[in-house]
């Protein structure tokens, strides 16, 4: 059983998907703490309302990132969390924090990485930048985050089309849809042990009895034959 904590800054439609398949079992793991730099973010509601400790550590209180972070990982570690799950969270960990929680950190992005990512590239805005495009295909990746903003590991996607008739709304429920799905899934093969970094590249271990480690194990790229 994987301990998650969630860090949301919105809706946490995301955290709800990852509650529903530990619900389900789907999911050897359970959320046990919610912390958001938002007060206000209905994730905090969802998670109280699942009776899930929510915290809110709103950044402003904070002099900087650093300190910031410090205080984001030691509520972290006080729930011995094995796996954060960054969910529309918006703040930029600084590259102690990805350090301490490395290859345990994962995030979801509304497109197909590498494309339509980076700073300032979130919610609609990254649906507005796909249609403008004139894309015909997008979707959406989670992936391992490093300390460059959606540029870790890729861990799944799922791709879906953009029609022609498609505004900023309907593109976004259209890629919602494929999120709830794709991050539990990406959240099960942590909880069995089944991901694993090679490069830039993350292989999916084929499921097999169960593994004494949990969660990733992390090669060199010579060490690893992708395929
Ligand atoms: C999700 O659509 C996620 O892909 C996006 O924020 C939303 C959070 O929704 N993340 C980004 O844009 C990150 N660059 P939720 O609070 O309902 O889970």
């Amino acid at each position: 059983m994987i301990r998650i904590g969630v860090l949301a800054s919105g809706t946490g439609t995301n955290l709800h998907a990852i509650l529903d398949a530990c619900a389900r079992g789907e999911i050897s793991g359970r959320v046990v703490v919610v912390v958001s730099n938002n007060p206000k973010a209905r994730a905090l509601d969802r998670a109280r309302r699942a009776g899930i400790p929510a915290v809110a550590m709103h950044h402003r209180a904070f002099p900087d990132r650093d300190t910031f972070d410090a205080k984001l990982a030691e509520i972290l570690n006080s729930y011995e969390v094995d796996l954060v799950c960054m969910t529309g969270f918006m703040r930029i960990l600084g590259p102690w924090f990805v350090n301490q929680f490395a290859g345990r950190i994962m995030n979801i992005h509304p497109a197909l990485l590498p494309s339509f990512g980076g700073l300032g590239m979130y919610g609609d805005r990254v649906h507005k930048a796909v249609l403008d495009s004139g894309s015909k295909f997008s979707g959406c990746t989670v992936h391992f985050a490093n300390e460059a903003p959606d540029g870790g590991p890729i861990i799944l996607q799922a791709v879906v089309p953009v029609h022609d008739t498609d505004t900023i709304e309907t593109l976004a429920a259209r890629i919602a849809q494929e999120e709830h799905k794709l991050y539990p899934q990406a959240v099960r093969l942590f909880g069995e042990g089944r991901l694993q970094i090679v490069g830039r590249r993350v292989r999916v271990l084929p499921q097999g009895p169960p593994r004494e480690t949990v969660g990733i194990t992390e090669i060199s790229e010579g060490e690893g034959q992708l395929g």
